[in-house]
């Protein structure tokens, strides 16, 4: 009934009947919720489809449904292409909407011939749709995290008043992920509260046979700036990056300033070089292009909330473009120091050296030739 599989030898140019790709699916479903179906067909020519109800325990008497019906909870939305695909959806659920949902195709030329008997002309595809009461939850309101010390535990309640069945297990999530150790508990406890805890908290109820029942409870705490750079140093010409990251919810609205004298003011943004980019706890300051004479200096990242505000600062220092040049420079100025320390003392060392080689005149080289020079040079000297 579901799928069709087409032989390989089947002429594509001729007509062949239709066939369900896919099918509706069966749900229990909520007061208060949606729900969608599915259904897809082929054949040559491409189907037509239709969609059909018939109420809990009247099988032999459907309807056809029409988009914009009931209320205008009830959508249709089809698209004829070489398969023809439809989607019901249907809102705000009430038990009322309990029943067998019917996905009808044919692409028979006597399809809509009134003569003819529709279980000969139509295929058809069928879902049970249940509806149950909504269980009732009574949650703790939404709170705001008493960030003092000493720490205030905070617990968060729910009890689940009213349900259809009796649930199956219970549990608590943080920001859609489940929190360890909380099964079976109708609380929650945040010991020693931080602006990391505050979050999105949510009690689940489940059951054996019906989807899970939820309450959400806010925890909102002031913004707090966990991470940001103290400093950032760079050459003019390059880009500077600074960055903020918060914890505490909601997630802040951003803004970057810059200290000009005694106080913090938006920044000047006339040559085109800021960019700032947020993303919930996250915000990124870019300065392309450094100018060493207006862009160093304390910048502010400052985080608020409904709760609260705080902000951080980052010194930019913007090193001039011979700065990378400097060891280099330094280096070379300690060798032409030395260079000249060398010279001059070779200068200032050079006349004691000639009378040194004059005075060192041992008894064993009294033969030499090179001593009757000196001797001569040393009574032309004592002259
Ligand atoms: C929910 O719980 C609060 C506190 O225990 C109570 O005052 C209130 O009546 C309860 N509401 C319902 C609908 O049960
Ligand atoms: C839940 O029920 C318990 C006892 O049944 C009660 O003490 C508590 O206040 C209730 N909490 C809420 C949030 O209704
Ligand atoms: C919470 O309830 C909503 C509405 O019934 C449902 O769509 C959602 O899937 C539930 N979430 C969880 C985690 O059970
Ligand atoms: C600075 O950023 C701009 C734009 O992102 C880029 O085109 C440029 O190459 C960067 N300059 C340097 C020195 O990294
Ligand atoms: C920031 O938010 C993202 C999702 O929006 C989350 O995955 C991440 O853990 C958060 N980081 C901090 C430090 O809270
Ligand atoms: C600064 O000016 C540039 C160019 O006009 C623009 O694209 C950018 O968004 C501006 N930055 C800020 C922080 O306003
Ligand atoms: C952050 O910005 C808000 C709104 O502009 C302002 O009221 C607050 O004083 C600023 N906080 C700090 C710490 O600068």
């Amino acid at each position: 009934r579901t799928s069709s599989i087409l032989p390989q030898s089947i002429d594509m140019c001729a007509p062949w009947v239709a066939g369900f790709v896919k099918s509706p699916l069966s749900e229990t479903k909520l007061t208060g919720d949606t729900f969608e179906l599915y259904c897809e067909v082929v054949g040559n020519p491409t189907p037509e489809i239709q969609w059909w109800y018939a109420e809990v325990n009247r099988a032999d008497s459907f309807k056809q449904l029409w988009d914009g019906a009931r209320k205008r909870r009830v959508s249709i939305n089809t698209a004829y292409g070489t398969n023809g695909v439809s989607v019901l959806g249907i809102t705000r659920l009430t038990l009322e909407d309990s029943g067998t949902y019917e996905c009808r195709a044919s692409n028979d030329p006597r399809r809509n011939d009134l003569r003819q008997n529709p279980a000969i002309t139509w295929i058809r595809a069928q879902a049970t749709i249940s509806v149950l009461q909504k269980p009732k939850i009574n949650a703790s309101d939404q709170i705001v995290l008493p960030l003092e010390t000493p720490a205030k535990q905070v617990t968060l309640h729910c009890n689940l008043t009213t349900a259809h069945t009796p649930h199956k297990d219970t549990f608590w999530m943080k920001n859609g992920n489940e929190i360890s150790n909380t099964r079976a508990d109708q609380r929650t406890t945040i010991s020693k509260p931080r602006a990391d805890d505050s979050g999105e908290y949510m009690c689940v109820y489940t059951f054996e046979k019906a989807p899970n029942a939820n309450a959400t409870i806010e925890v909102k705490a002031k913004p707090h700036i966990t991470h940001h750079k103290r400093s950032e140093n760079k050459n003019e010409g390059e880009n500077a990056t600074m960055h903020c990251k918060s914890v505490g919810y909601p997630h802040p609205t951003w803004t970057w300033r810059k200290l000009d004298g005694e106080s913090y003011k938006d920044i000047d943004n006339s040559t085109g070089r800021f960019f700032i980019t947020s993303r919930d706890n996250y915000t990124e300051l870019s300065i392309l292009n450094l100018d060493i004479t207006t862009d160093p200096g304390k910048y502010e990242c400052n985080a608020t909330n409904v709760i609260g505000n705080t902000a951080e600062t980052t010194i930019l220092r913007v090193r001039s473009h011979l700065a990378p040049l400097w060891p280099f420079l330094g280096v070379l100025a300690e060798i032409i120091i030395l260079v000249v320390i060398i010279v001059v003392y070779e200068k200032r060392k050079r006349p004691d050296d000639i009378i040194e080689d004059d005075e060192p005149v041992g008894p064993a080289k009294t033969n030499s030739t090179n001593n009757h020079k000196d001797k001569n040079i040393r009574q032309r000297n004592t002259k």
